[in-house]
C-alpha cells in the first residue's frame, strides 16, 4: 500500500481502481477543458504571505455554514454515480461525513436514493436538486428530502442543457456499465470494484426508478435525463421551489454577479460561486477569479460558498480569505472514494484538514473564522480585464 500525503495520491488509486469509464467521468470538463483546467491553474497564481513569530498555539479550523458549526467550512459536493465509482459510495461518503462533522450534499442522481443514506446516516444532510420538466417528480422529492429531515435544498441552476464530455460519450457511459468487450476488458483488471458491486443492489439511480412515471429501467432512464432537465428553469420557478421547500435553500452554480443579486432577491440562503467543476460551459472564466466580483455584489447579505478546483486544503484557505464563507469539494473527496471507500473520503478530508490548519498557522492566523484578505499575494489584475 503505498504512503499516502495528499489528494493526487488519492487520484492515482481512483484511476487504478474504478473502471474506466467512471474514472473518466470524474476526471473530465466540457470540450475543450480550459475551464476545468482553469479551476486549479489559477489557484496556483494566488500566493501566501508567510509571518512569523506570532502565537500559533490553540488554533480552530471550526466555522459555521447556514448557522450550524462544523470541524471546517467544506461540504462534500454532489456527485452523480457516486455509488458507480464504489459501491454504496453515497452511504459511504455520507457517513464520512458525518464522523468528520462536515456537510454531505446527495445529488438528485445518486446510485443511493435520499433514503438509503437516512437510513444509514444519523447527521442531517443537504439535497441537491435537479429540476426537471415533470412538476410531480419534482414534488415527490422535495417532499421526500423533507421527510428524510434534510436540512438544505440545494437547487442546481447550471445544467439544463448538458455540457458535453467527449469521454463519457466515447466510452458509453451507463450505470451500471454495459458489459461490451472493452468494458469486460477493463473490468477484468478491477475486481475488487467487481466484486463490492455484486455484493449491494445499489446499481442504479435510486432517486429516480420506481419514483418517475415513465422510469422502469435503465435503457428508458437514459432517454428520460435527456428529456427532463427543464430547460426552460427561471428565477420564478426558483422562488416557487423555495416556498415549496420551505426551508435552506442554497443556489448552486452563480458565476457572475448579476446572478448573485438574483439569488439575494428571491431570498437564497446561500449561493455556491460554482461553474459545475468545469463540466459545463466550457470557456467560463474559473470560480476563484469570479468570486471577488460576486463578493462585493452580494455586499455581505447572503453566505457564498464556493466549489471548482479545490484540491488542497491550501486551496480552501485561499478561497476563504478572497472572501468565500465556505467551499464545496467534488473530485478531492471522489478521488478518495475511488481508492479506498469510506476510509478513502476520510483520509481526504484528514488531508485537507491538515493542510488548513498548518497553512493557516504559517500564515500567522490561528482562527479560520477570522481570515482575510490579507493572508495573500494576488497578482496584480487577477480577476483580468474583460469586457
Ligand atoms: C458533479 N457535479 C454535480 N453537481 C450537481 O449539482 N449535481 C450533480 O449530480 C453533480 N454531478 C457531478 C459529477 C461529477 C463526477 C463531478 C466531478 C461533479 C458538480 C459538483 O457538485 C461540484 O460543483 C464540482 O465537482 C466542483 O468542482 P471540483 O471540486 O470537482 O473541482
Amino acid at each position: 500500500m503505498p504512503v499516502i500525503t495528499n489528494i493526487d495520491d488519492l487520484k492515482r488509486l481512483h484511476k487504478r481502481r474504478a473502471p474506466r469509464m467512471f474514472y473518466d467521468y470524474a476526471e473530465s470538463g466540457s470540450w475543450t477543458e480550459q475551464t476545468f483546467r482553469e479551476n486549479t491553474s489559477d489557484f496556483d497564481q494566488i500566493r501566501f504571505r508567510q509571518r512569523v513569530a506570532v502565537d500559533m498555539t490553540n488554533r480552530s479550523t471550526v466555522a459555521p455554514l447556514l448557522s450550524q458549526d462544523y470541524a471546517m467550512p467544506v461540504a462534500l459536493a454532489p456527485v452523480g454515480l457516486t455509488g458507480m465509482q464504489n459501491a454504496d459510495g453515497e452511504i459511504k461518503a455520507a457517513r464520512a461525513a458525518e464522523k468528520f462533522s462536515v456537510p454531505y450534499c446527495l445529488s438528485t442522481m445518486s446510485i443511493c436514493s435520499i433514503e438509503d443514506v437516512r437510513a444509514h446516516t444519523d447527521a442531517p444532510f443537504w439535497f441537491q436538486l435537479y429540476v426537471m420538466r415533470d412538476e410531480e417528480f419534482v414534488d415527490n422529492i422535495i417532499g421526500r428530502a423533507k421527510n428524510a429531515g434534510c436540512s438544505a435544498l440545494v437547487v442546481t441552476v447550471d445544467l439544463q442543457i448538458l455540457g458535453q464530455r467527449h469521454k463519457d460519450l466515447k466510452n458509453g457511459l451507463s450505470a451500471p456499465p454495459k458489459l461490451t468487450p472493452s468494458t469486460l476488458l477493463d473490468l477484468s483488471t478491477k475486481w475488487a470494484w467487481g466484486l463490492e458491486m455484486l455484493g449491494t443492489h445499489r446499481r442504479t439511480f435510486r432517486n429516480i426508478v420506481g419514483h418517475a412515471k415513465s422510469v422502469k429501467n435503465m435503457n428508458s432512464l437514459h432517454s428520460w435525463t435527456a428529456e427532463q432537465f427543464d430547460p426552460a428553469l427561471n428565477w420564478d420557478t426558483i422562488a416557487r421551489l423555495k416556498e415549496k421547500w420551505g426551508g435552506k435553500v442554497i443556489i448552486k452554480g452563480i458565476l457572475d454577479p448579476e446572478d448573485a443579486k438574483k439569488a439575494v432577491e428571491i431570498g437564497a440562503d446561500a449561493i455556491i460561486v460554482s461553474n459545475h467543476g468545469g463540466r459545463q460551459l466550457d470557456g467560463a472564466l474559473s470560480s476563484i477569479r469570479m468570486l471577488p466580483s460576486i463578493v462585493e455584489a452580494v455586499g455581505g447579505q447572503i453566505e457564498i460558498h464556493l466549489d471548482s478546483g479545490i484540491r488542497s486544503g491550501q486551496d480552501v484557505l485561499k478561497a476563504l480569505a478572497m472572501g468565500a464563507d465556505g467551499v464545496m469539494i467534488g473530485r478531492a473527496y471522489i478521488y478518495g472514494l475511488g481508492a479506498m471507500g469510506e476510509k478513502g473520503v476520510t483520509t481526504a478530508l484528514d488531508i485537507i484538514h491538515r493542510e488548513l490548519d498548518t497553512t493557516m498557522a504559517l500564515c500567522g492566523k490561528r482562527d479560520v473564522t477570522s481570515i482575510d484578505r490579507d493572508i495573500l499575494l494576488v497578482p496584480e489584475g487577477f480577476e483580468g480585464r474583460w469586457s
